[in-house]
């Protein structure tokens, strides 16, 4: 297996994802609200930059992801698009943006694709939305599907539990992923399903799967940016690995300038003019 990514300079787009699925070449994606961490992100190498609704979480501090809005959205995804030269970026629709009709979930993609510079979108959803799926992509707007756990339901689902995990389930699952192809999608999100399910619905279609929490053989992995720098420690899912400790570090550096200013350490002479 290969691990360069094809066409390293150029902009990624769902050719260049497919191409990486069909050589074997995983794709890292990962969030990113905010144009330092999109352009710190893109400096990195990362193939594709997801504006999340998570964002209502770890940014809003919203216990779900319900409340964040369409104009909330594109107004981060402004912020990401504009740095981004490389990374593909994709904004999620959020919730009530696209359940109601397919043709307002079609004005919803077309206000992100009109109002930012996006690349995409992604709608949460197997066959309930392989309607909004066709319509979206067929108009020309590439759409990612998102399937097993999805935040946007959890308040039905009543936890943060894997999905798949028995086999009628599953199969509703590898249903799903079938449906969202033929509707069109460019890519599935694989959201907290065992391993083999995540290896079997790789296989089983052949567009590129995303997985977060769905085993290695995922076409790509994504994790929120948050999460795996350690700074959001409000819950901790098997599937975050932390790459570093930066809710420690801001709080020692906090901690310090506070007690800095207090002793009247901070500014010192060089500091000052
Ligand atoms: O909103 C988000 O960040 C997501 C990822 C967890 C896939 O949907």
């Amino acid at each position: 297996m290969s691990t360069e990514t094809p066409q390293t300079s150029k902009r990624v787009t769902t050719r260049t994802l497919q191409e990486m699925k069909d050589a074997g070449v995983p794709i890292a994606c990962l969030t990113a609200y905010d144009f330092l961490t999109a352009r710190l992100l893109d400096d990195a190498g990362i193939d594709l930059i997801l504006v999340g609704d998570s964002v209502s979480n770890v940014f809003q501090g919203n216990p779900t992801t319900l409340p964040v809005t369409l104009d909330e959205m594109i107004y981060h995804t402004k912020a990401v698009s504009r740095i981004v030269r490389r990374a593909m970026v994709i904004t999620d629709l959020p919730f009530m943006s696209y359940q109601v009709t397919t043709e307002e979930a079609f004005r919803s993609a077309g206000r992100v694709m009109k109002e930012t510079l996006a690349h995409g979108v992604k709608v949460e959803g197997g066959r309930r939305v392989a309607k909004v799926v066709e319509k979206i992509s067929g108009e020309g707007i590439p759409t990612m599907g998102h399937i097993g756990l999805m935040p946007q339901s959890i308040l039905k689902f009543g936890g943060y539990r894997p999905r798949g995990t028995s086999e009628a389930e599953a199969e509703e699952l590898v249903d799903d992923a079938m449906a969202l192809q033929e509707a069109g999608a460019f890519a599935i999100v694989l959201e907290k399903i065992p391993a083999t399910l995540g290896a079997r619905i790789t296989e089983s279609i052949s567009i590129p799967t995303i997985g977060i929490g769905a085993g290695v053989q995922c076409s790509g992995q994504i994790l929120v940016t948050h999460d795996m720098l350690g700074l959001f420690e409000d819950f901790r899912p098997r599937f975050v690995r932390r790459y570093a400790a930066l809710a420690d570090a801001m709080d020692e550096a906090f901690r310090q300038y506070i007690q800095d200013v207090k002793s009247g350490h901070f500014p010192n002479e060089s500091e000052s003019y």
